[in-house]
């Protein structure tokens, strides 16, 4: 690959996959397109290629990048604060974004990988699957389902054309800070045991997540280019993990031996449950998670106290 563009490459998964890349393609040219309205430059130290400070729902892309042709466009960016409410700007700038980058990729028809998310599902109990109906419970989940609309309408109209989604559960690892309370409950969960505190989470710590560690959603990312059609794949480690087990792996990690501080919760449209069906991402990516929650959480910890990288 020769020219590669990353959209929401300050951002946490997006700077992940953007070091990989150039990792991967020493010699390719990459641009990173962000506005930084939740990423940070200092998760780029290292990064080699251009960078385009701009908002992707408001930049003329054809103006921008003139004649220069994508081998490649990966698109991480979006508002991702789920307690963003305003409706209006939450669906303009994630769906407008997708739609102007989907204008500029279509008439060379360049492979387009874009964020998806497991918030689509909605409130579910059970393993969720690419094909159950979209039930989203907040704005952000809707503008999410939006994006999944867009990518199957314009991959109808063109069945040629490689458009592959990725929807992400709950991602965690190295460079999630700059997201604050937007961040993983691991590393939330992290910094108050670090802080010597009593993790607090919602009554009775058994809410169960997918927990996916951000080596391999990035792994995932990278190899849903090569994705034999247009399609979205969940990307999860495919084990639901509960609050009071993360506990229990930070303690192991941390060496302490902290109780768990519940507390009751207010939010009627909390998720209880997600977990993601690989059978998918396993036939047609050969995608395999090396990171089991208890092996990713160690790997994290390890990273946090600069004992690995
Ligand atoms: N982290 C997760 O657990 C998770 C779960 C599901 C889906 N996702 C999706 O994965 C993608 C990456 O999320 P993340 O966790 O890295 O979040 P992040 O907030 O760290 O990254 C998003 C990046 O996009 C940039 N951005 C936002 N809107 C933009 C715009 N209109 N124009 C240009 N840049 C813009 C931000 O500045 C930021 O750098 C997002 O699309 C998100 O919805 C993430």
């Amino acid at each position: 690959m020769r020219n590669i563009l990353v959209t929401g490459g300050a951002g946490f998964i997006g700077s992940n996959l953007t070091l990989a890349l150039q990792e991967k393609h020493p010699d390719a040219r990459i641009v990173v397109i962000d506005d930084f309205r939740s990423g940070d430059f200092k998760n780029l130290q290292g990064y080699r290629g251009d960078f385009v400070a701009a908002d992707v729902s408001r930049l003329d892309w054809q103006a921008q990048f003139k004649d220069l042709i994508f081998d490649a466009i990966f698109h991480e960016a979006s508002i991702t604060d789920t307690t963003v409410h305003d409706q209006l700007l939450q669906v303009h700038d994630n769906v407008e974004g997708f739609r102007r980058l989907l204008e500029f990729a279509v008439p060379h028809h360049t492979p387009v990988v874009y964020a998806s998310s497991a918030a689509t599902y909605g409130i579910g109990t059970g393993r969720m699957k690419e094909d159950q109906p979209a039930a989203p419970a907040n704005v952000y989940a809707f503008s999410k389902t939006q994006l999944d609309n867009l990518a199957r309408s314009y991959a109808r109209r063109h069945p040629s054309w490689k458009i592959a989604g990725v929807r992400y559960f709950n991602v965690y690892g190295p460079h999630e800070a700059h997201k604050k309370a937007a961040a993983s409950m691991i590393y939330q969960l992290y910094l108050q045991m670090k802080a010597g505190k009593r993790p607090r989470v919602f009554r009775a710590g058994e809410q169960k997540r997918d927990f996916v560690y951000v080596k391999d959603a990035v792994k995932m990312t990278m190899s849903a280019l090569s994705a034999p059609q247009s399609t979205v794949y969940n990307c999860g480690s495919g084990h639901a993990f509960s609050f009071n087990e993360v506990i229990a792996e930070l303690n192991k990690s941390l060496g302490t031996k902290l109780e768990p501080d519940y507390f009751e919760n207010p939010y009627p449209f909390y998720q209880p449950h997600t977990e993601a069906d690989l059978t998918l991402a396993k036939s047609e990516l050969k995608y395999n998670s090396e990171y089991l929650p208890a092996t990713g959480i160690a790997h994290y910890v390890a990273h946090l106290e600069g004992r690995n990288q």
